[in-house]
Parts: C-alpha cells; structure tokens; sequence
C-alpha cells in the first residue's frame, strides 16, 4: 500500500451510516490510501463490492478527527448529537444532504475549533446488496462553514477531492445550495412520483413543469437575497438530468423502499419560505402534497 502523505494521515476519516453516496465516498478514499472508519448503529464491519474490487471497512476508532456525514437532512442532528462525546476538540465535520435549514442549529453544538463543512454533490450512486454502482459522475461544492474549518481548508478539501471530486470551494455556499435545492426540487418528487429514472424527466411532456418549479425556487431564493438566474438554473437543472440518466434520485428509492424522504427539507422549505415571504409556489406546494401522500401510502404504490 503506498505511503500516506503526511497532511492526509493528520485527519483520520470516518464516515457515518452506509448509504451509497458515503459508500462511494469511503470506496474512493480507500482507493486513495487513507485510512476509513465506519460509523454505524451496529458496529459490524460492511462490504462493498465497487469497480470489480471487494472492499471492507470497520467500525470507526475514537476519538474521531473528521467525519463525512452523508445522512439525510432529517437524521443529520441526531446524528451529530451521537457524535458530540467522541469527537476531538477539533474535529473537523463535513455534512452533506439534499435541502435546507440544519446549518443553523448544528453550528451551537460545536467547540469553538470544531470545523463544519457543508458538502453539496451531485454525484449519484446506488447499493444493490454488496454492490455499489456509480450512477452518475457529478461534481462538489465544499464549503467552511465556521473559523474552525477555515483553518482546516486545504487538508479537507484534498480528502474530499478524492472522496467526491472534483470538489471545488466556496467561502459562500448559498448560491449552491439554491442550486443544489433547485435539482433537487424538481428532479427529486417527480422521479417519486413517476416512479422513473432521472432521465426520463428529459422527456417533452416534463419541460414546462421543470421550467415553472425553477422560476418558483428562484422567486423564494431572490426574496432571501440569493439572486439566481432562472435560465441558467433551469439549464443546470437538465444538465444534471442527463448527467445522471440512469440513476434513481434518491426520494424515488425512499418511496419505492418505504421510507420517509427528505420532502420538507426540499419542496417543502420551499413552501414555508413562500409563505413567511407571502409568495404562492403552487406547483412547488403540489409535489409536496403528492409525495406526503406517496409517503404515507401504507403499501405499494
Ligand atoms: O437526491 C439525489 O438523488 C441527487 O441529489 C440527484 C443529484 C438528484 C441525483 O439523483
């Protein structure tokens, strides 16, 4: 195994959960030759089978230095709140999920060098069994979050690189996220709803709804004071559909497993932020209420 570089073995990476995009992520930097823990509910080791290679990764080693927390935006609290006794003073932490409104209320519960990184992706992988596919080749956006991760900035920024790169950082995430909200927005519900590819949303018949969500998402950004461009996010919106045709967005793999998604974080932040600012988002409003109701149909689809 090749030599670890000094400034990657500072930070021993741990990664929280084994859903496929922290999968990908532990696979790729093990690729890398850093050294990966997992942090998981049940401290078993997990297997991956990933590019024709067998991995194994184990139960993380505390204290825990940094930690790549890819879980759901309404997981990510609680799983900080677990993390909280076994971090070092300072620990760096990188979370990264689909839509908004943790920031806020994880920055209070950290020591003062505690770094926070947001990690925004749009890599697209997926687990059948052991096997983990690459389902769509996407990009990253990182960003510090506090002082405590400014300081931090270049041996994080390599590691996710390598994680989920290419990986490029921004001292302001906002305009990302919004982007990031958009895509999600709009790719997420009606792959749920359709129960179909990213791709498919590439079809005719989508163009105009695509179109109206972007506008309605950019409305609620403007009137937060991040300014998009609706042309350009509606753009990145369909490059992202063909960049991850074959992939199934991840509330379509929740609903069709059954499990809760992340609805309110996205179309559904975006209705209450329309109506704080006294904005009808109607066609945001209604993939909210058919993915609420997909979600709460007791069987099948
Ligand atoms: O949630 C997802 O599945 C992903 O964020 C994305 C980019 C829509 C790709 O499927």
């Amino acid at each position: 195994m090749a030599q670890i570089p000094s400034s990657q073995s500072a930070l021993s990476w741990t990664i929280v959960g084994k859903g496929a995009i922290g999968l990908l992520a532990a696979c790729r930097l093990t690729l890398a030759n850093y050294p990966i823990g997992l942090w998981l509910r049940q401290p078993l080791a997990v297997y991956s089978q990933f590019k024709g290679q067998q991995f194994r990764f184990t139960p993380a080693v505390t204290p825990l230095n940094a930690v790549l927390i890819p879980v759901k935006s309404y997981a990510v609290i609680d799983a900080i709140k677990g993390l909280l006794p076994f971090l070092t003073s300072n620990a760096q932490l990188v979370i990264s999920h689909n839509g908004m409104g943790t920031i806020s209320q994880i920055l209070p519960l950290l020591q003062p060098d505690q770094g926070l990184w947001f990690l925004t992706t749009t890599h697209g992988a997926l687990k059948q069994g052991v096997n983990l596919f690459h389902t769509g080749n996407g990009q990253s956006v990182l960003a510090p979050l506090n002082t405590a991760a400014k300081q931090q900035s270049s041996v994080v920024h390599r590691a996710m690189d390598d994680a989920l790169g290419p990986v490029i950082t921004t001292e302001n995430i906002e305009p990302f996220l919004w982007q990031k909200l958009a895509v999600n927005a709009v790719i997420n519900p009606l792959t749920a709803i359709h129960n179909c590819s990213n791709g498919a949303l590439a079809e005719a018949r989508f163009q105009p709804l695509l179109d109206a969500l972007v506008l309605e998402v950019c409305q609620i950004a403007s009137a937060e004071g991040v300014v998009l461009e609706p042309t350009q996010i509606q753009q990145n919106v369909r490059q992202v559909i063909r960049n991850t045709a074959e992939n199934y967005s991840s509330m379509q793999q929740d609903i069709v497993h059954q499990r809760r998604t992340e609805i309110n974080a996205i179309n559904g932040f975006i209705v209450q932020q329309a109506r704080h600012y006294g904005i009808t988002v109607p066609h945001n409003e209604n993939l909210l209420q058919q993915v609420l109701e997909l979600e709460n149909r007791p069987y099948g689809r």
